[in-house]
């Protein structure tokens, strides 16, 4: 596996992701248990650091995730000792026994490859029991941008955990190919350890609404709404670009 310092330094990285769960983690449930009310035994893939599987526990779930990244694996399993996670690498997965739902927020759907993201989309698929509900977040692009590349962009906030703050500087910095984006990850100690700065490096895929809703599609999701990070189930969006929630529902 590639170095990814991001995610290698697992603590900064769960101390710049701290903030409340909350919201995120009702909207999941709402959206999981449109799909199967009574849905219990869910699934995290890309779980990282495992910022929402606790929070899905506490809402009545079974959650199990898993990751390719063992650093971020060994920061969920303090913090949500209860769920099962496994390491693995989301384009050779494939389920062990059904789940009841599925969710994987904050872009990391992103980092699959076209082929691989159809890959885990069908194993993914298949790993669902129907009706159940998979809500995915990610960044999506202008439909006329240039091949589907996203203008840059640029995130910037501070946040803390047991006492490590930490600055995340995040960036879009330009086109790595076909349908390919580069993307810049900064974190920055900003007290509370030695102060240090992680940078790192890294490609995703870009996706368009109709190419998002035609892979869900072809690996037999129908979906039932858009969203926003503000995670109001009550506001659903009719213009589908930047940083969307999707529920959708399992029909096999
Ligand atoms: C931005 S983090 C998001 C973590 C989590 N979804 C959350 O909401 O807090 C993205 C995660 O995806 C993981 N990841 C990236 N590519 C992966 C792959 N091919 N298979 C499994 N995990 C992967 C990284 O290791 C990282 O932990």
């Amino acid at each position: 596996m590639q170095p990814h310092p991001f995610y290698d330094r697992a603590l900064l990285y769960d101390a710049a992701f701290s903030w409340d769960p909350a919201p995120e983690a009702d909207f999941v449930a709402w959206g999981l248990r449109g799909g199967l009310p009574g849905a219990v035994r869910v699934l995290e893939p890309f779980c990282g650091a495992g910022r929402l599987l606790a929070a899905m526990e506490q809402r009545g779930f079974r959650a199990e995730g898993f990751d390719r990244n063992p650093a971020m694996l060994e920061v969920a399993r303090r913090r949500a000792p209860r769920s099962r996670v496994v390491q693995a690498d989301a384009a050779v997965w494939e389920a062990e026994a059904p789940y009841e739902g599925a969710y994987a927020l904050i872009d990391s759907f992103r980092h699959l490859g076209m082929d691989a993201a159809a890959t885990f989309l069908g194993a993914l698929g298949r790993g669902l029991v129907p009706g159940a509900g998979f809500v995915l977040g990610l960044d999506l692009a202008e439909e006329d941008g240039v091949d589907g590349i996203p203008l840059a962009s640029e995130e910037r906030w501070t946040s803390s955990r047991d006492g490590l703050v930490v600055e995340c500087v995040y960036r879009s910095t330009g086109p790595a190919g076909k349908r390919r984006e580069w993307a810049e990850a900064r974190l920055r100690v900003i007290s509370g350890a030695p102060r240090e700065e992680v940078v790192d490096h890294y490609v995703l895929t870009t996706w368009t609404w109709a190419q998002i809703e035609a892979a869900l599609a072809a690996a037999g999701f129908r979906v039932r709404g858009v969203y926003d990070r503000r995670y109001d189930r009550d506001r659903p969006l009719t213009n589908r670009v930047g940083g969307v929630v999707v529920v959708a529902y399992s029909k096999r």
